[in-house]
């Protein structure tokens, strides 16, 4: 069969090998998701508690939100397990190289770790989570203590995930201004 473990590049670029069509439609895809989801929950966070309802919304509005985009970081993933990325062009010094392989490996671990621990979390509150207004049936009972172990887990990973990702844009933008054919390579 064609279903090779390895990514065919679909055109080469001046410098090199490219990321597939359907690489470059996940990445950003994800990209465009996953910073509305972090804008959304930095945001939702300000919204004041009285009077109910309005807070209530929204924080269903992320759940249900962040559950359709865990469900795409997990196929995501399953592809990308799959299919090996074009090498980076060999003009580019080794620091950099494993730079960008260790950060990227950061973001792919965030990228699993926000959906879980904010399903998770929310599974130990006393409500039960609704997805799109459909509540889910409870797995356990509520618990006080793995709510905020969860809750702290979520927010860490967020702030973990944010550095990560302001890094990566500043590498690209930086790539993209040097044209070392990095930033291209993504572009569709
Ligand atoms: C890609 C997925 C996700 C991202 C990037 C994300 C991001 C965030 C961010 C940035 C915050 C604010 C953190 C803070 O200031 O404390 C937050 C809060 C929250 N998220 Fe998510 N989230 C994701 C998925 C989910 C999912 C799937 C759920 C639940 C089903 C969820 C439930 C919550 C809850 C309940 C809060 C409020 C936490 C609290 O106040 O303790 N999130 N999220
Ligand atoms: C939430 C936002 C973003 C996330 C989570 C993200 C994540 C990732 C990940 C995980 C990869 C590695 C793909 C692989 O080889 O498996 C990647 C590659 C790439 N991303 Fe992003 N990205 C984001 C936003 C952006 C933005 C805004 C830009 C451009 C300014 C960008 C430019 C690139 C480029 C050029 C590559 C290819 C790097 C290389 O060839 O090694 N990304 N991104």
């Amino acid at each position: 069969m064609e279903n090779t473990p390895v990514d065919i590049p679909l055109e080469a670029s001046p410098h090199g090998a490219r990321y597939t069509r359907t690489a470059i439609a996940l990445h950003w895809l994800l990209a465009i998701a996953i910073l509305y989801q972090l804008g959304l929950g930095v945001w939702m966070e300000g919204i004041p508690k009285t009077p109910p309802g309005l807070r209530a919304e929204w924080f269903n509005w992320h759940k249900s939100m962040g559950m359709v985009f865990g469900l795409l970081i997990v196929m995501r993933g399953i592809w990308r397990l799959t299919h090996r990325p074009p090498e980076l062009p060999e003009s580019l010094p080794r620091w950099q190289t494993w730079a960008a392989s260790a950060n990227h490996t950061l973001m792919y671990a965030c990228m699993l770790a926000m959906p879980l621990s904010g399903f998770l979390g929310s599974s130990f509150t006393a409500y039960p989570i609704k997805f799109f207004g459909t509540p889910l049936p409870r797995l356990w009972e509520a618990s006080a203590d793995m709510k905020v172990v969860l809750g702290t887990v979520h927010t860490a990973c967020s702030y973990a995930f944010m550095l990560a990702i302001a890094v990566h844009i500043l590498a690209a933008v930086w790539h993209g201004l040097r044209r070392h054919g990095v930033l291209q390579r993504m572009l569709p």
